[in-house]
């Protein structure tokens, strides 16, 4: 009788609770990954500024205000004083504008809150890519249409190998375009 028990425990409820919980496991895993890889950050700034309005209605150039683009490794996001060439003027009374100004008198950097991030010890550079020809959008999204930034690509390994090395799928607009490096001293140097 006990060993009919212990049989059907050992042999029919443990391996059912293991497959449940492995189960559980796997679908937490998978369901957070995007999460985990940081695609859909988008964390509350500072000021309530939008692309949108600026680079999208506006039209305002890219390198208006992200300065290192083309030139070096990061992109640089703008000091204040890039906001007051026309804040000292537009919208002047409203709050947004006018929490602004209050750091840009008091000579405080506005605490942006960073979104993308690569770890220190990977390599990217911004020049190298843009001066390709590789369009922000290919990396980060329809800037133009976003109120708040929010990132698109996971950036992890993977997803900077998968472009270097089939750069003409991502980049179907660029007729001649290198691949780019697969080996380990590239991006880890
Ligand atoms: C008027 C200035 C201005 C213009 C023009 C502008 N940006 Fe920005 N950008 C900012 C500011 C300020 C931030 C930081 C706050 C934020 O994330 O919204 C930022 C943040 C970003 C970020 C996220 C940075 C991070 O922390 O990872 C990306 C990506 C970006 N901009 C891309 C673009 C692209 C692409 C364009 C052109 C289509 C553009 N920006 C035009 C001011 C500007
Ligand atoms: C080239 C000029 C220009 C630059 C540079 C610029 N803005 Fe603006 N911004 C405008 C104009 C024009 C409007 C009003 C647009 C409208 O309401 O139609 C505006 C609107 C805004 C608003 C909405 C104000 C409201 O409540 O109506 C905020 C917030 C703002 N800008 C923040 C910023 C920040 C932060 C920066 C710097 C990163 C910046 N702007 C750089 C021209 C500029
Ligand atoms: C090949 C992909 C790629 C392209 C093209 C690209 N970016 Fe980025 N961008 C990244 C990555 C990756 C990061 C994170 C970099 C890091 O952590 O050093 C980043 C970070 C940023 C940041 C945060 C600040 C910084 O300097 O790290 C801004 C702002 C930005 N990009 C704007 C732009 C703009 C504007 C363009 C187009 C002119 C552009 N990017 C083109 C991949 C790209
Ligand atoms: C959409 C395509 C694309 C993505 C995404 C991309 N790259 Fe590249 N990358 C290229 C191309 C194309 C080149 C070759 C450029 C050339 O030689 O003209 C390149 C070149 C490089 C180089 C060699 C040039 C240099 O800066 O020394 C490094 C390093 C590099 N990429 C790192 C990265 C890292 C790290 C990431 C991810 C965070 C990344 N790339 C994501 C397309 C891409
Ligand atoms: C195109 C650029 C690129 C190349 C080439 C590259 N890596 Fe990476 N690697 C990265 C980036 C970006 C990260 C950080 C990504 C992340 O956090 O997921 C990374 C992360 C790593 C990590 C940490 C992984 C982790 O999960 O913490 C190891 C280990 C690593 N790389 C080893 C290598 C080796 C070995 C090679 C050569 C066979 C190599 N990498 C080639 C871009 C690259």
């Amino acid at each position: 009788m006990k060993k009919t028990v212990l049989d059907y425990i050992l042999k029919v409820r443990l391996p059912l609770t293991l497959f449940v919980i492995i189960l559980a496991f796997m679908f937490t895993f998978f369901a957070s990954k995007k999460e985990r890889d940081g695609i859909g950050y988008a964390p509350v700034q500072p000021i309530d500024y939008s692309h949108k309005l600026h680079a999208g209605d506006l039209g305002i150039d890219c390198e208006y205000c992200h300065t290192g683009v083309t030139k070096g490794r990061h992109a640089l996001v703008p000091s204040v004083n890039i906001c007051m060439n026309c804040h000292s003027v537009a919208r002047k009374d409203k709050p947004e504008i006018v929490k602004l100004t209050e750091y840009y008198e008091k000579g405080i950097m506005l605490p942006w809150k960073r979104i993308h991030k690569v770890p220190e010890y990977a390599y990217f550079n911004h020049s190298v890519h843009v001066n390709t020809g590789i369009e922000c959008e290919t990396c980060h999204g329809e800037i133009k249409t976003m109120e708040i930034v929010s990132q698109v690509r996971g950036w992890t390994m993977g997803d900077c190998l998968e472009c270097h090395r089939d750069p003409h799928e991502q980049l179907p607009y660029l007729k001649e375009v290198s691949y780019g490096p697969e080996h380990c001293a590239a991006c880890h140097r």
